[in-house]
């Protein structure tokens, strides 16, 4: 089992980043933690961030060779990226979408994500929790 974790836009600020929205630690410190997580379960994890839609695209392209998961917090794109909606679409391995925040409880814009209907399941306002459980089941998942 090898899965990826991909963070999209200023998600490399966590830990700065509005710490009352997004909670106090750094990705490196959330990816530390879930590589563990991983690594107890005899599971190959990986990590990528991007500020930019088109390197997060050719990611996911380059993922579905070589994952047999993907977790994705897409950012803002979430709320407006077809060509990543697209992308997601596009591959056989199943994306799991998180958010650290709950969504739905916030702006209006950030109600809508484009790239749900594609992606197996969303996970949403658990803080770094968010990719824990997202991970937790891709490990348990027997496919
Ligand atoms: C986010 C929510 C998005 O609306 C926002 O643009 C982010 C982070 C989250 O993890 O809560 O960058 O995806």
């Amino acid at each position: 089992m090898k899965i990826l974790v991909m963070n999209g836009p200023n998600l490399n600020l966590l830990g700065e980043r509005e710490p009352s929205v997004y909670g106090d630690n750094s990705l490196e410190a959330i990816n530390e933690r879930l590589k563990t997580q991983a690594e107890n379960a005899g599971a190959e994890i990986d990590f990528y961030q991007s500020n930019h839609e088109g390197a997060i695209i050719d990611k996911l392209h380059e993922a579905r060779t070589e994952f047999d998961y993907v977790i994705l917090n897409a950012g803002a794109y979430t709320h407006y990226s077809y060509a990543i909606r697209d992308a997601i679409a596009a591959i056989k391995i199943p994306v799991i979408e998180v958010h650290l925040s709950n969504v739905h409880s916030r702006d209006e814009f950030r109600h809508k994500s484009v790239i749900s209907p594609v992606c197996k399941g969303v996970i949403a306002g658990f803080g770094e929790q968010s990719y824990v459980l997202a991970l937790n089941y891709a490990l348990t998942d027997k496919f």
